[in-house]
């Protein structure tokens, strides 16, 4: 079976006033280099996003804050997984089918990219992904 992601944990440091989390680009804790941060913030309870998969981007997901479900969906296996650990990070390679789910109101999901954006490496209909699967086991 795939591994369909991988967890990374970022140093952090609490104290009496709080934690503090941090990713240092050169430290070889993430697989690339990072090319692109953004997040999602403001959205509304019930709505989902993602719903793609990326042909080369790599990236490390992190609920920053607040929690949501991550669905991943492979060749041979799918997985939820329940982010709300700001120190954690989800790494998913290319190729994986992502989908967020019930966001809290207080939801904020911090993305580290491998690449600038470009929107042909987006795979945005699941029979699209479906069929790059299949070419990719021949
Ligand atoms: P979209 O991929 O639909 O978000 P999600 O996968 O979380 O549902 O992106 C929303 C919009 O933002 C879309 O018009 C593309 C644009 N966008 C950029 O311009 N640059 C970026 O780095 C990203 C991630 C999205």
């Amino acid at each position: 079976m795939n591994k369909l992601y991988e967890i990374i944990k970022f140093p952090e440091f609490g104290d009496n006033r709080g934690s503090l989390t941090t990713i240092e680009f050169n430290s070889g804790i993430l697989p690339f280099k990072t090319q692109r941060i953004y997040y999602i913030h403001n959205t509304r309870v019930g709505v989902s996003r993602g719903f793609h998969a990326h042909k080369k981007l790599q990236q490390v997901i992190i609920a920053v804050s607040g929690s949501f479900e991550l669905h991943l969906l492979g060749r041979n296996s799918k997985e939820i997984l329940y982010l709300s650990d700001p120190s954690e990070g989800i790494l998913i390679s290319s190729f994986i089918w992502r989908e967020m789910h019930n966001l809290s109101d207080d939801c904020v999901i911090l993305v580290l990219a491998s690449e600038p954006y470009t929107e042909s490496d987006y795979i945005r209909e699941f029979s699209e992904y479906l069929e790059h699967l299949e070419a990719r086991t021949c």
